[in-house]
């Protein structure tokens, strides 16, 4: 009985104690939260009242992410993404003047950059050379490769080897899609897309970037541990099992074809290699790539390569096909260069010689520029243009209204080629139009891209011609990681009456 009793009163200081340790932890965890809180909202209201911004309460948890409507019904049906470049825009509209200004998603801090001065001095210099912390959701698919890197491009032979890769080899296209131009000169094999319309892979490129996006801007997803039990997080491990499944399959299947001596079509018939094949000859050489590295080098190509040059050339697509005059005009040019021959293939001259084509995709890129933001980690205390910048804050580079600032570019909506007149442009600040981003980690893939564009959409006119059906006004564009239609784009195509025939 006293043993009993003796056991009991031992059990019952221990629960006791447990409980305390509990519940005095509980305290702690609550006063930290509170405290942390707290700094982050008194954090925002001195930076509140130094940075042009739309005032958000002291303990507004959700910043101005409580201004956005999550429904989709509030949205009359368009997407998420839709609705944030339109908020996006109001606010440019509201700061107009200013060269920047600041949003709050949550306690986070947003500083967007919309004036060419200001942008200059963020991304010209080495000051921000990182990639901000929103590029980390891209490190599931593609590790860190040249696009989600850090630091100073050209300091690894990697890095090298890849700018020289865009520049240095003779890549003579021909009439096919981007995503098939792409993975011929990435990964040195032809998707299926032109027989399947859209291959699994395709669709889980343009899937995962999407999803990538709806993490950045909303704050529950940015914990791993409750974003891959949520179905959204599930379904990106899906489609990111189909990207790396598909590009280290093509990495075996080549490196065994070069290991057991077998030649490579890319390698030895055609001397023009895939980007593949470069890095595979290296790795095998200089021994110092693993396979994830070619693996991510290539799957960053796939996807900065693919996605914005094909909805470049859509969106150049829609523009030739509402503006009449712009269409004829490209016709003439056309006519001048290839006479009555819609077979002959594109070469270097020609390419030269679209000078109006090239201005038309320039103005289109303005409009609708294919990465519509950018972003970037202040490394160290600055100031810009006035305003104190601390070190860590997140930057974005809003092309899309970059590209519109009436200062700059008169009657900002207007759909006008003769912008980019060479005399139109001299004076112009190099900040000011950035389609390609600008500074040492400018898109390496530039002038590939306006070749691939031309020589696509010069075929297509050389052939026929374009009505777009739908107006601007009904055809919201999305900011996802690239600019989309928020819905498909109608376009009616029709033969061409060649004046001869
Ligand atoms: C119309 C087509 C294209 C546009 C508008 C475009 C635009 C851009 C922009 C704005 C950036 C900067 C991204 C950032 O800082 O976050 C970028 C980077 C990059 N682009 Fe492009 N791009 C295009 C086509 C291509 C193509 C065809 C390739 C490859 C074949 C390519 C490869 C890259 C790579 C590897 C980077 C990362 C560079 C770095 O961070 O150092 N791009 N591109």
């Amino acid at each position: 009985m006293i043993s009993t009793f003796t056991m009991l009163s031992v059990d019952l200081k221990k629960t006791v104690t447990t409980g305390q340790v509990l519940g005095m932890l509980s305290i702690l965890a609550f006063v930290i939260c509170i405290l942390t809180i707290l700094k982050y909202a008194i954090y925002r209201r001195r930076y509140s009242q130094i940075w042009p911004a739309r005032k958000v309460g002291f303990l507004n948890i959700l910043g101005n992410l409580s201004e956005i409507s999550l429904k989709l019904k509030d949205r009359n049906g368009f997407p998420l993404s839709a609705l944030i470049l339109q908020i996006g825009c109001a606010y440019s509209y509201l700061f107009r003047e200013s060269q920047l200004f600041s949003v709050w998603i949550s306690f986070v801090p947003f500083l967007i950059f919309k004036k060419a001065e200001a942008v200059e001095a963020l991304i010209s210099g080495n000051k921000s050379m990182k990639k901000n912390w929103s590029y980390n959701f891209l490190h599931p698919w593609l590790g860190t490769g040249l696009l989600t890197s850090i630091g100073d491009r050209a300091s690894t032979s990697l890095s090298t080897l890849l700018q020289n890769f865009s520049f240095g080899h003779d890549i003579r296209l021909q009439w096919i899609p981007s995503h098939i131009v792409i993975s011929k000169t990435t990964l040195g094999v032809t998707i299926g897309a032109q027989e399947n319309s859209e291959t699994q892979y395709i669709q889980s490129v343009s899937r995962a970037g999407d999803i990538i996006l709806e993490r950045i801007v909303i704050p529950w997803y940015w914990f791993d541990f409750l974003f891959y039990l949520l179905p959204i997080g599930r379904e990106l491990k899906y489609h990111l099992g189909v990207l790396h499944g598909f590009t280290r399959s093509v990495i075996q299947e080549k490196k065994k074809k070069l290991l057991s001596g077998e030649k490579n079509n890319n390698i030895e018939k055609r001397k023009r290699k895939a980007l593949m094949d470069v890095l595979l000859e290296h790795h095998l050489q200089m021994k110092d790539l693993t396979d994830e590295d070619i693996r991510e080098e290539v799957d960053t190509f796939a996807f900065e390569g693919h996605d914005t040059t094909s909805m470049g050339m859509s969106w150049a697509l829609y523009n030739i096909g509402l503006y009449k005059d712009v269409q004829e005009k490209i016709h003439e040019e056309l006519d001048r260069i290839f006479g009555d021959d819609t077979e002959r293939p594109v070469d270097t001259d020609d390419l030269k010689d679209m000078v109006y084509l090239d201005r038309v995709l320039k103005e289109s890129q303005r409009l609708y520029p294919s990465v519509p933001v950018i972003a970037r980690r202040v490394e160290e205390e600055t100031n810009i243009c006035g305003y104190p910048i601390p070190k860590g804050s997140s930057c974005i580079v809003f092309i899309h209204q970059l590209h519109r600032d009436e200062t700059v570019f008169p009657n900002p909506e207007k759909f006008d080629p003769d912008r980019f007149l060479p005399e139109n442009c001299a004076n112009r600040h190099p900040y000011a139009y950035i389609p390609f981003s600008a500074g040492p980690r400018n898109c390496i893939g530039q002038r590939f891209a306006l070749m691939e564009e031309k020589i696509l959409i010069s075929a297509i006119l050389r052939n026929y011609t374009i009505e777009s059906l739908c107006p601007r006004d009904k055809l919201p564009p999305s900011c996802e990681l690239i600019l989309r239609p928020s819905i498909p784009i109608l376009v009616r195509i029709r033969p061409r009456q060649r004046h001869s025939s």
